[in-house]
């Protein structure tokens, strides 16, 4: 099954130091690297090294990050036909400032990616038909999301909509129905409106989704695992315990495993099994698609060391 990835391009500046900054404060990095990101192509990238059939429909500037993003697709074996680029603007940035903990800090500038158009989603369509899944965030215009999310359904395409980072206006049924659902607390906290934090909580929360039209949510809880819920489902995932080093980007390495694992006929808890894994592996490494395995590491490390 292909899989269609409508997405932002953004290259990280990511900064390695031993506290944050306080206003009024210069402090030095320990450590600096720029790397390839956003979040779609981050699942993007995850998915097509564990093997995924991947398309990207993306934006990017005619700059130095945009060249720079294009030979990272390149390189990771990803088509960039569908990569619009957009002049006299530049490629989508975040500063990211990363302490000891793993705990990290952003400021983007979407960019290029805010001329992601729904027209230009629309260029892709003859693309976007052939894929058995459509994956997209929130980091491109809510119109262009909406536009998509309505490509998809008049075409028969589930959805996988991931929505980080969480958009207060972001109005779900123009997004339903959605197969897939991937969201952390804080983004069920923000788009419901009700707490979280206990079990009693999440469920309580999940359930008002579920009522909303969407199919299956996966609640990623980081270090504590996550849950399925559907309508009369709820199933408990655990997930690796590990030394966390760097925790950028593993929700998007949990994505693009899932996405892959069902893509390649896993049922959803074994999919999420498999994307926990995943997950928990990438927070050991430093950066974001540097800490993602290809799949022959994965399958090493699931031989060797997971019953
Ligand atoms: O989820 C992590 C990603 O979010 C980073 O790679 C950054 O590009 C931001 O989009």
């Amino acid at each position: 099954m292909k899989i269609g990835f409508i997405s932002a391009t953004i290259v990280d500046l990511v900064s390695y130091v031993d506290r944050a900054p306080n206003y009024d404060e210069a402090t030095t990095a320990k450590d600096f690297h720029i790397a390839c990101g956003g979040k779609g192509a981050n699942q993007a990238v995850a998915a097509k090294r564990l093997g995924a059939d991947v398309m990207l429909v993306s934006a990017a500037g005619e700059d130095f990050f945009g060249v720079a993003a294009l030979e990272n697709f390149q390189r990771n074996g990803i088509d960039t036909r569908r990569i619009f680029k957009i002049p006299h603007v530049s490629t989508g940035v975040v500063m990211i400032i990363v302490e000891p903990s793993g705990q990290y800090r952003s400021i983007f500038y979407h960019g290029a990616n805010d001329f992601l158009s729904p027209e230009k989603i629309l260029q892709a369509a003859d693309d976007l038909k052939s894929c058995g899944l459509l994956v997209m965030q929130l980091e491109l215009p809510l119109e262009t999301v909406y536009v998509a999310a309505d490509f998809a359904r008049k075409n028969n395409i589930p959805v996988l909509l991931n929505p980080s980072p969480m958009n207060e206006n972001l109005e779900l049924e123009k997004v339903c129905p959605c197969e897939f659902f991937v969201l952390n607390e804080i983004e069920l906290k923000t788009l419901t409106g009700l707490p979280v934090g206990s079990l009693e909580n999440i469920r309580a929360a999940a359930g008002k989704l579920l009522t909303r039209g969407l199919k299956n949510i996966i609640l990623t809880l980081g270090s504590r695992g996550s849950i399925w819920f559907a309508e009369g489902v709820e199933e408990f995932v655990p997930t690796l315990e590990v030394d966390a080093v760097d925790s950028t980007g593993a929700g998007d390495a949990f994505t693009g495993c899932f996405i892959q694992s069902f893509a390649q006929g896993k049922k959803i808890p074994e999919a999420m099994r498999l994307a926990s894994k995943y997950a928990a592996l990438s927070v050991t490494r430093k950066g974001t698609q540097d800490s993602y395995l290809t799949a022959g590491e994965f399958k090493n490390f699931c031989d060797l060391k997971v019953s």
